[in-house]
């Protein structure tokens, strides 16, 4: 696409930011849709971030997504938040309007769309969600938002527990106790950096695990990790990461180039060219 001066200007920050899928991403929808815009990288350092943010805007961007580590500065730096950042404690969808800069957050709207785009109900029973970090946190939220019982167990129990804190209703484990809770659990999600390239592998007891249990991995990279490869040999129904990556881009495009994007096979098979 050859931009015009009425370009429609939106990115992602991070630092550092060149691991980023979201500008291929962004990209096959905007040349899918003949969209005169662009969707670029922005590696900010976290200390310049807050102005940054509103350089952006001054400088015309309808807004951007932010990821690690800027999804709770992006919180701090917001005029509006919605009730899914609120919910979540992080944001990572900025629109900016009038002068405004309204943060959302979609990574559990993303996570929710992929369970269902996979035949699977998010409310078909109890969750086990392994970890405690800013994406387990966004996906408690929007579980228990829909009457779900959600359980976490993560190595730092400590952490569980302010989480738990903050999302009233939610239960906690040890994480030397996640093998044996498998039984009682409907849905695995593995929320942990565990399984990711480069790191070690999740240890988990799947034979433990309830028949007609649903296991979920938000890791992407790969896409195949070796929880799901286990699960697929115990006949469990299997979520991949890459699913949640692409939905939680929707909200943002739409709200930035004026298209309700599809998510189909050609996107997915286009983004999974550029993974290992
Ligand atoms: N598919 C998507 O769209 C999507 C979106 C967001 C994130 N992700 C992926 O999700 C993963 C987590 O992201 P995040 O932002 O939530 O990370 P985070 O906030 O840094 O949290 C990392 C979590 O992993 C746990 N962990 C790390 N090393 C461990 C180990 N050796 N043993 C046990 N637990 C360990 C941490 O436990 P402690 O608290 O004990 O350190 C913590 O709970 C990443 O791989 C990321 O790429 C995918």
């Amino acid at each position: 696409m050859i931009l015009s001066g009425t370009a429609r200007l939106a990115g992602i920050a991070g630092w550092p930011v060149a691991h980023s899928r979201s500008p291929r991403l962004h990209g096959f929808w905007l040349q899918q849709y003949g969209i005169n815009g662009a969707y670029v990288p922005l590696a900010i350092e976290p200390a310049h971030f807050p102005a940054a943010v509103v350089g952006l805007m001054r400088a015309g961007f309808a807004g951007i997504n932010c990821t690690i580590p800027h999804k709770m500065a992006a919180f701090a730096v917001c005029d509006d938040v919605d009730e899914s950042a609120l919910r979540a404690g992080a944001v990572n969808t900025l629109v900016f309007a009038d002068g405004r800069i309204r943060g959302s957050n979609t990574d559990g709207w993303g996570f929710l769309r992929n369970l269902r785009a996979h035949g699977v109900d998010p409310a078909k029973g109890p969750a086990l969600l392994l970890g405690a970090g800013g994406s387990t946190r966004a996906i408690a939220a929007v579980l228990l938002d829909l009457g779900v019982r959600v359980t976490v167990a993560n190595r730092t129990r400590g952490r569980a527990e302010a989480l738990a804190n903050e999302l009233p209703g939610l239960g906690v484990i040890d994480w030397d106790r996640r093998d044996a809770a498998l039984a009682d659990h409907a849905l695995l999600v593995n929320t942990t950096s565990l399984g990711m390239a480069g790191h070690e592998s999740l240890e988990i007891d799947l034979d433990r695990g309830a028949r007609g249990l649903t296991v979920a991995d938000i890791v992407y990279v790969p896409l195949e990790t070796s929880l799901l490869a286990e699960a697929r040999l115990r006949q469990f129904q299997c979520v991949g990461g890459l699913g949640m990556l692409v939905y939680q881009a929707v909200p943002g495009f739409r709200a930035w180039f004026g298209v309700d994007p599809v998510v189909d096979e050609a996107l997915s098979r286009f983004v999974m060219a550029d993974l290992p």
